[in-house]
């Protein structure tokens, strides 16, 4: 297995999600508690990750000892690079400037981390951001490429078995990244790339044995994939220990609700209570426009729901999610981790402290089409699987401003209008995720000889591979003017539609 070292960056997921690419366990731990869990796992290889921190800083996190007398292989990035040449004795200096976003590089010398891939002189998009730079080679080391913002961009110590890079790898930004991973996976720690979807799903059965014992589980069920797939593996694990609770917030798209009533009863006959709390949930919303305080508002909301459910189901000790890690990464900071909050999905941001259980996650780890490859290896159908991302505080972020049952109804309407259409366009698997926005804007029409003064939709549609960046997606000429003209003509309440070209980032995929 490999252990890779987080020190903050925003993307140190995606380092464990390009091992497992490679067909190789791994495990993240923050620099605080990495030398317990070197000690532990027993790894073959070590990779340390970026941090928003400054190896210049006072306190800044640096690498356990215990892992550089080790003798085992590691692999720096960016941050990574930076502590290894401070605390191996080369120097850091604060850059004249940042180097952000796509550099390229040129292969100044071999490398086993280049085997099959570059050749000396050739040039090289990556993907950099960074203030920091490396200004003088700790002793053992030799640079082995270099670009005009970073001259020492990628190092090697082949005695040691030492690699660095200033550039990230792990992001899809970096075309070759993947592949260069791949190579310190298995030339440099020489493991072989032969783990599977079939075997998380072996050690998360075995880890939620360890975690439950004998007690029993109460899953929340939003409606989607994620914890749909988290139920039915724990359901796997534990059996009758879990129950399955639908709080059903009446902010779901039109017919999904009762699919998933329907998936857990019929086909799969795992106990489930559905909770209709549509009203509760309306209640609570009215007058709240603050994204996030509906965000909070429908997290605690949720949360008492399960507490009194759990307490009729007779004692439930643990909490089971479908938490994915986009949602963990956007939400969660730890010391001397990631800086900002830029949403608190409510899944995991919005859970009181007062609540008396423990939660199991199986998902933490997972991006969502590893959640598909998952759910597909438990069996569940293509057409759920395949079902986009839908968020769980629902049409509430979608609808900008006050929520109210008439507005979710309009909503729900339209939405499905643009989404059969894209299933007819055979665009629905192509596609991310796609949805309509109700504004809380008004415009003037003319529909027969009279004026109307309705509301205006946004239509939203993204490619992405991990919902961490996103780019607008491309519709065929004439697709948008058809829905649009569909939603005008049959949905009352809507007299005008507009499209989002915005990307992620700067936007987000989510309007609220
Ligand atoms: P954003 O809008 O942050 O969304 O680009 C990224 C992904 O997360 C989903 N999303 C949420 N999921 N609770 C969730 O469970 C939330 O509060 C929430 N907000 C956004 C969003 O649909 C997209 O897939």
């Amino acid at each position: 297995s490999i252990l890779i070292v987080d020190f903050g960056s925003q993307v140190t997921q995606l380092i464990a999600r390009r091992v497992r690419e490679a067909g190789v366990y791994s495990e993240i731990a923050p620099f605080t508690t990495a030398a317990e869990a070197f000690a532990r796992m027993k790894p073959k290889g070590i990779i340390l990750s970026g941090s928003p921190a400054s190896v210049l800083d006072e306190g800044s996190p640096r690498v356990p000892q215990e892992i550089f007398d080790s003798g085992l292989p590691i692999l720096g990035i960016c941050y990574g690079q930076q502590v290894m040449m401070h605390q191996l004795g080369g120097e850091v200096r604060l850059g004249d400037m940042g180097e952000f976003g796509s550099a390229v590089i040129e292969v100044t010398d071999d490398c086993v981390l280049f085997d099959g891939l570059w050749q000396i002189g050739e040039h090289h998009q990556v993907w950099m951001s960074h203030g920091d730079k490396v200004t003088a080679l700790a002793p053992g080391f030799r640079p082995v490429a270099t670009s005009p913002g970073s001259p020492i961009a990628v190092v090697a110590d082949d005695t040691r078995r030492y690699y660095a890079t200033q550039f990230h790898m792990e992001v899809a930004h970096t075309p070759d990244g993947a592949k260069l991973l791949a190579n310190f996976v298995r030339h440099v720690c020489g493991l072989a790339g032969e783990w599977t979807m079939a075997e998380f799903r072996a050690a998360k059965i075995a880890d939620i044995r360890k975690q439950v014992g004998k007690g029993r589980v109460i899953c929340g069920l939003s409606g989607g994939v994620d914890s749909a797939v988290a139920a039915v593996l724990i359901h796997e694990a534990i059996g009758e220990q879990l129950t399955c609770v639908f709080v059903d917030h009446g902010l779901m798209r039109a017919g999904e609700a009762d699919q998933v009533v329907s998936l857990f009863r019929n086909s799969y006959n795992i106990p489930l209570v559905h909770v209709n709390a549509e009203a509760t949930f309306l209640e609570g919303l009215a007058g709240v426009t603050d994204p996030e305080k509906k965000r909070k508002f429908i997290g605690g909301a949720f949360i008492d729901l399960f507490e009194a459910e759990a307490k009729k189901v007779g004692g439930a000790d643990f909490l089971a999610q479908g938490t994915l890690y986009p949602d963990v990464i956007e939400s969660v900071s730890f010391t001397g981790g990631p800086s900002v909050t830029i949403k608190s999905h409510h899944n995991v941001g919005g859970l009181p402290e007062r609540m008396n259980m423990q939660l199991v996650e199986p998902l933490r780890e997972l991006f969502k089409d590893e959640v598909r490859v998952l759910g597909r290896e438990l069996g569940l159908p293509q057409a759920f699987v395949g079902r986009h991302p839908f968020p769980g505080p629902g049409l509430a972020i979608r609808i900008p401003g006050e929520v109210t049952k008439e507005r979710c109804d309009i909503l729900r309407k339209a939405d499905a209008i643009y989404l059969e259409e894209i299933r007819n366009a055979g665009l629905y698997d192509t596609i991310w995720q796609a949805f309509a926005v109700l504004l809380p804007v008004r415009s003037v029409g003319v529909m027969g000889d009279g004026r109307t003064y309705d509301s205006v939709l946004a239509l939203r549609a993204v490619t992405s591979t991990d919902g961490m960046t996103a780019e607008a997606f491309e519709f065929p000429g004439g697709f948008l003017a058809r829905v649009s003209t569909r939603i005008v003509n049959e949905v009352r309440g809507v007299n005008r539609v507009t499209y989002d070209y915005t990307s992620k980032p700067p936007g987000t995929i989510e309007w609220e």
